[in-house]
């Protein structure tokens, strides 16, 4: 099944174009990790793909269903707002900041969105939000506040509040890379068991080590293009583009 189907996406911001026509299409249950240059539209096109910026040209689908296409004049056309928030429902986003809410426990954290946007009651959501924290590691911070949390498990709090919206599709942007080395190892192995539930995965990082290991296919972004894509050992082993090549004797 066919999880994301983007074709031909481009994004401007005013003149600058930072997604020149991007392509992807990932299979349920693909680790698909996104690796590139800072500042080659990796993060653009993960917030394109739920919605957090439009895009100007091309399509997104998910899950077969058409998020953004072009209309009969040529332009842009979303579907009906219920639809899109629908849809885009359906992909947790992890962000590099961790964007918990400060004044909010950690089991508060968690079950905020299933309450307030799935109006799910609450004594279903906090057996479940337990049972994501355990899974993560952090069911004995269930009534911490954020502020008394490590980087490290101020990100597994955002990646069990993800799961909680229930979503067929992580989408993750650098979730390491505001932590202490010491801190990423117990990030890597959240999503690392994610990945081993088969949870269809988008996975913007620079760790290579991550990449290569867990993702089922490696994506090289730069300048708001695909250079490439590939399995791991096709893309770290090796890689037919000189760009690809440059970045990755950059990075090893
Ligand atoms: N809201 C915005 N307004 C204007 N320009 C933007 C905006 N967001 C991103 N850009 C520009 O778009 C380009 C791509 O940015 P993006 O954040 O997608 O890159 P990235 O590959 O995620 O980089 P990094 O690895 O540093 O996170 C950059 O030149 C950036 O300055
Ligand atoms: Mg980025």
């Amino acid at each position: 099944m066919q999880m994301i189907k983007v074709n031909d996406i481009h994004k401007s911001f005013h003149k600058l174009e930072v997604l020149k026509g991007i392509s992807l299409e990932v299979q349920k249950g693909e680790v698909v990790a996104i690796i590139g240059p800072s500042g080659s539209g990796k993060s653009t096109f993960l917030r394109c793909l739920n919605r957090l910026e439009t895009i100007d040209r091309g399509t997104i689908e998910i899950e077969g269903e058409v998020l953004a296409a072009p209309g009969p004049d040529g332009k842009i056309c979303y579907a009906p707002e219920e639809q899109a928030r629908r849809i885009c429902r359906k992909m947790g986003m992890v962000f590099q900041q961790f964007n918990l809410f400060p004044h909010l426990t950690v089991l508060e954290n968690v079950i905020e969105a299933p309450l307030v946007v799935k109006g799910v009651k609450r004594e279903d959501i906090v057996p479940e939000a337990e049972e994501l924290l355990r899974k993560v590691g952090l069911l004995d911070k269930r009534d911490s506040y954020p502020s008394r949390l490590s980087g490290g498990q101020k990100q597994r709090v955002a990646i069990a509040r993800a799961l909680a919206m229930k979503p067929d599709i992580m989408l993750f942007d650098e979730p390491t890379s505001a932590l202490d080395p010491e801190l990423t190892g117990e990030v890597l192995r959240a999503m690392r068991q994610l990945a081993e539930e088969h949870m269809t995965m988008l996975v913007v990082t620079h760790e290579m080590a991550f990449a290569r290991e867990v993702a089922s296919r490696v994506v090289f972004m730069d300048k708001g293009e695909i250079i490439e894509a590939g399995t791991p050992a096709e893309i770290f082993s090796r890689p037919a583009h000189p760009r690809t090549q440059a970045f990755l004797n950059n990075m090893l």
